[in-house]
């Protein structure tokens, strides 16, 4: 069974020769909002929820990562599911806020932390900040004096071994995220040393979408052997331990979907090491995963507008491109440009009979959306979509590029669409 009809089997049930999302007819979502749009089934996102709490049990507790698609009815659909939000900027502070996210369920990470950033979120609460650098504990400490509060802070790590075999490794070298593991504790020692925040714990986060859990659980252990080893020098109980994110989804052929059984079963072992440890007993344990939650849940839609041929080589021009999708581009970090899963949403239980590229309006030819794939024979205004989009898609691209207009978000469940963008605010 191919890519496609394995993801169309598994989260879009009902769909025959036309893609249903959220029980919903791709065609009548497209021919009420127009294409190009991104729809987004949160039925999806509720079952990865479950998915990961069934594995996490109360033991870990979920903080969806905001950056991975900050859509306010996404956010907020993940904080009435419980989870805290990970947040990296203003501008998700807000979003988490909006979301009705209870602020101590905020925690914020990354680097160049602005004092207008620390100020606005202490001013009206957070979890805890987790400091990259010497400077951000100098900024969080003045501005809680000022601001006469205490601020929790903990401190992102970069350790000194990669989690191998990820996209993307933010771990085992020089690197802007955390402070390398070689330093830390002369910077835990001056966060205890400062006298105006609280120091709460650690967090790592080394690389995304990973599919190997035997390399999740070697981040999450190389995370709890930091910990501990910290705790023991200051003699002090961890409160936090953050594992991160990078659970993958797959993209391409030769991707496996992430054996959530193999990651369960270390993690009652690791967690079990927890407990057992006076030093690491009563910490909160934390991932905070985006691409995993949210990455199946949505899905490119575009409209086909014109069909060439050059030397030889069939073109599919669509109405949408890299300017909202750059990842499916390739041009996202890729090395190897390959396709992601691509369909003609009308006409699904078609064999495939020729080879094509499918191309958007763009004048650059870096917005090829897939080279050489096998479709039906296209027609102008069939359905072109791209599953695996709901996580760095539109938040992840160009927009202004061209300067065409953005294309539509719709949020979809159970057969409803949940935030109409013609409507106020839904869902
Ligand atoms: C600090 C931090 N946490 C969480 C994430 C989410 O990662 P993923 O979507 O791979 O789970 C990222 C992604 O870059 C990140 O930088």
């Amino acid at each position: 069974m191919n890519h496609v009809a394995r993801l169309v089997r598994e989260h879009f049930a009902g769909s025959a020769e036309v893609l249903k999302i959220g029980d919903l007819p791709v065609t009548a979502i497209a021919s009420r909002y127009g294409t190009p749009s991104f729809v987004y089934d949160r039925g999806i996102m509720t079952k990865r929820v479950s998915q990961l709490r069934a594995v996490l049990r109360d033991e870990i507790a979920i903080y969806y990562s905001a950056k991975a698609n900050p859509h306010r009815s996404v956010v907020a659909h993940f904080v009435r599911l419980g989870c805290g939000v990970e947040i990296a900027s203003k501008g998700e502070y807000l979003r988490a806020l909006e979301a009705r996210c209870d602020p101590r369920k905020i925690v914020f990470a990354g680097p160049g932390k602005s004092e207008a950033e620390i100020e606005l979120v202490l001013a009206k609460g957070i979890g805890e900040l987790h400091i990259e650098s010497l400077t951000e504990l100098d900024r969080i400490s003045r501005i809680s004096r000022r601001l006469g509060l205490r601020a929790s802070v903990a401190v992102r790590i970069n350790p000194t071994a990669e989690a191998q075999g990820g996209a993307m490794r933010m771990g085992g070298k020089p690197s802007q995220f955390g402070v390398d593991e070689e330093g830390a504790e002369a910077v835990v020692a001056r966060v205890l040393e400062c006298g105006d925040v609280d120091f709460t714990g650690i967090h790592l986060f080394t690389g995304t979408q990973i599919l190997d859990p035997a390399i999740l659980l070697t981040q999450y252990r190389k995370a709890v052997g930091i910990a501990r080893g910290l705790a023991a020098h200051f003699r002090r109980p961890m409160k936090t331990i953050d594992f991160g994110g990078g659970l993958g989804v797959p993209y391409f052929p030769h991707e496996q979907e992430l054996d959530v059984a193999a990651l369960s079963k270390g993690l009652d072992e690791l967690v079990r090491e927890v407990r057992a440890d006076p030093w690491l007993s009563g910490a909160r344990l934390i991932v905070e995963p985006g691409r995993f939650l949210v990455g199946e849940a949505g899905i490119y839609v575009m409209a086909v507008s014109d069909i060439k041929i050059s030397r030889g080589k069939k073109f599919v021009i669509v109405d949408g491109g890299m300017h909202h999708h750059l990842a499916a581009s390739g041009n996202l970090g890729q090395t190897i440009k390959r396709n992601y899963p691509v369909a003609l949403l009308n006409r699904l239980t078609e064999p495939p009979c020729e080879k094509v590229d499918v191309v958007g309006p763009l004048c650059t030819p870096l917005d090829t959306l897939a080279r050489d794939i096998d479709l039906p024979e296209a027609r102008i205004g069939d359905l072109v979509g791209i599953f695996q989009s709901g996580a760095y898609g539109l938040t992840a691209s160009p927009t202004q590029f061209l300067s065409h207009p953005p294309p539509n978000e719709i949020v979809v469940e159970q057969g409803r669409i949940i935030d109409d963008p013609a409507l106020p605010v839904g869902g």
